[in-house]
């Protein structure tokens, strides 16, 4: 893989994270050492991305024990679930998030042969395992959704499921990066992704580093596109994929499920199996995180509409499993029917 800026850190006892919220213009790195620091971090977006968000929480969680001052094992894992329980509160949609901090607190409760001291030692482990899995999945992500492209292929993805996303290759972009290494011809469409501006700011900026041919678009632009026969696959990530394969994605992604339907392209989504929630039935039973309006009315440094005007801002959408062509995972391609097979992945 081309050079890459790294996202996530973990050195000298303490977690470093690129601070995402100032890319694409400066590639700095802010370091976190209490829970409360990993809780903002993630709530303000310094790091973002359901897999990036899983990893961090993971040493949150180690950083959240380290704080708990008892040699009581009890006492300990009373604390530890509090502790869970608060890092849970920082962003709601992405599953990544309780899915490490559940990983967490099981792992203590395993171990409580052991003193709290050594318990803490091997809970960094645990973290640095959920960090060194996240690299091997998206890996193994990008090798299957290969096998559904070929050379020449024209892609369009939303918002960022890159590497800064992850810990290495990303989820939607896995492929890209393994096309690079086979010398494929592609080219890749970005959309700019409002209001954060995720596609702009962050895949642009990664893709673009690493000499993948990339066009920014904006989010109105996708169907332009589509109509000039430019895309032969939609590729995105997920926050959540409940079971019976709906899936919670950046704002956004349900409108370009639509436009696949329309123009007969693909739409694939790529997500690790801890994105897979088989306890949320449905889509309509994922957490829909809303933010600021300042987001939408002041993204750009100045007011684009009155201050005091009423604004709407979902951080994710829903797209209904019928808009899906299929869900890649690191242990295989799921097809419709999505509720009976996202089923055997996990058997
Ligand atoms: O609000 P964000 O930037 O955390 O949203 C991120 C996304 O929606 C990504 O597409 C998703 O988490 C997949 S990341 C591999």
């Amino acid at each position: 893989m081309s050079k890459q800026v790294t996202t996530i850190e973990w050195k000298e006892d303490k977690l470093f994270l690129l601070d995402q919220t100032v890319l694409p213009n400066v590639v700095a790195y802010r370091s976190f050492d209490t829970i409360q620091g990993v809780w903002d971090a993630i709530q303000d977006m310094i790091v973002r991305g359901a897999p990036a968000i899983g990893v961090t929480a993971a040493y949150g969680m180690y950083l959240g024990a380290k704080s708990i001052e008892t040699s009581e094992m009890s006492e300990f894992q009373k604390g530890y679930k509090k502790i869970g329980e608060y890092l849970a509160t920082s962003r709601p949609t992405a599953v990544n998030l309780s899915w490490a901090i559940d990983r967490m607190i099981d792992f203590s409760q395993k171990n409580d042969q052991l003193t709290v001291d050594k318990l803490k030692e091997q809970l960094l482990e645990e973290a640095k395992l959920i960090h060194k899995e996240d690299e091997e999945i998206n890996y193994k992500i990008g090798e299957n959704m290969l096998s559904l492209l070929s050379d020449g292929c024209g892609l369009l993805t939303h918002c960022n499921a890159g590497a800064l996303a992850t810990t290495k290759y990303g989820t939607a972009t896995a492929a890209m990066y393994l096309a690079q290494e086979k010398n494929w011809d592609f080219k890749v469409y970005s959309d700019e992704t409002r209001p954060r501006l995720q596609g702009s700011n962050l895949t642009a900026f990664e893709l673009h580093q690493a000499g993948i041919d990339v066009t920014v678009i904006t989010d109105s632009m996708a169907a332009v596109i589509m109509s000039k026969g430019e895309i032969d696959a939609i590729i995105v990530g997920a926050d959540r994929v409940a079971a019976n394969g709906d899936v919670a994605n950046k704002i956004g992604t349900f409108n370009l499920s639509i436009l696949a339907k329309n123009f007969n392209i693909p739409m694939y989504i790529a997500v690790p199996t801890p994105t897979i929630d088989m306890q949320t039935k449905t889509g309509a039973e994922i957490p829909i995180e809303e933010r600021d309006s300042h987001e939408v009315i002041k993204g750009f440094g100045e007011f684009t509409a009155p201050k005091d005007v009423k604004v709407f801002n979902p951080a994710f959408d829903v797209t209904p499993h019928e808009n899906i062509t299929a869900i890649v995972t690191e242990k295989g391609i799921v097809r419709a029917p999505f509720e009976e097979n996202l089923k055997k992945l996990f058997e």
